[in-house]
């Protein structure tokens, strides 16, 4: 369903090589690795304040895949370059949970607690804003952290997001109702901050 709720795009979103993360599909033989990232508390304390089972991480990826192939964009495995460890995940997804501003696509990230505070957040981030715009050639990306997820509203400063206003996250069968913060950028936004990509 969510394909319907997507805007249009001009190509698929590739995997890509950031300075210090393989960022690719999703794939089922990377539920190890994820549950393991998952089984961390602090990971899922927005919106869930726990941990994710083994059996929750199968479901999440099994949706992940399933997104991928109907819309031809999802959030990447982040992978580490120097250590080939699946560190988390970051990419882009359709904010379902905020139907009021859809069709919209969301950048959005989750990483293991070891790998906190040395910027690969904001460096996955970026390079799904980039693709966002220069690939898939969207007019715009929103991130709707929960207000109180203070790193995260961070990491959409850093991106040089704009914070737009607060909205009301309506609540479903896994948590109550939370406010969120709706950051939105614009494609000339990014230009106006950004290098064009080197001529291949
Ligand atoms: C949200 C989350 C990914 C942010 O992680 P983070 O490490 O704070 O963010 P970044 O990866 O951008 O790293 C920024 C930090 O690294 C530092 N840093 C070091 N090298 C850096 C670099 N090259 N570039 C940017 N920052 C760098 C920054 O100074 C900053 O430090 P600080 O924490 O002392 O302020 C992480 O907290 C998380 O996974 N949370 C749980 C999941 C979650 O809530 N996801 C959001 C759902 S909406």
């Amino acid at each position: 369903m969510s394909e319907f709720l997507a805007p249009p795009i001009a190509a698929p979103l590739p995997d890509v090589d950031t300075e210090r993360l393989h960022l690719r599909r999703f794939r089922a033989d990377d539920l190890d690795g994820l549950a393991a990232v998952f089984a961390h508390s602090e990971v899922w304390q927005f919106p869930y304040g726990r941990a994710l089972t083994r059996e929750d991480t199968a479901q999440f990826l099994d949706n992940q895949i399933r997104e991928w192939d109907t819309c031809e964009f999802g959030c990447w495995i982040a992978v580490h370059r120097e250590t080939r460890r699946i560190i988390g995940y970051v990419g882009l997804s359709v904010p379902m949970f905020l139907p009021e501003i859809l069709p919209a696509v969301e950048v959005g990230w989750r990483f293991d607690p070891t790998y906190w505070g040395q910027g690969f957040a904001t460096e996955g981030a970026r390079a799904a804003l980039r693709e966002a715009f220069d690939t898939l050639q969207l007019d715009e990306v929103t991130s709707v952290p929960q207000v109180d997820n203070t790193r995260s509203c961070q990491v959409c400063d850093r991106l040089g997001m704009r914070l737009s206003r607060e909205v009301h996250l309506p609540g479903n069968a896994r948590r109550g109702a939370v406010t969120g913060a709706l950051y939105l950028m614009s494609r000339d936004e990014w230009r106006a901050q950004t290098a064009p990509r080197p001529a291949s």
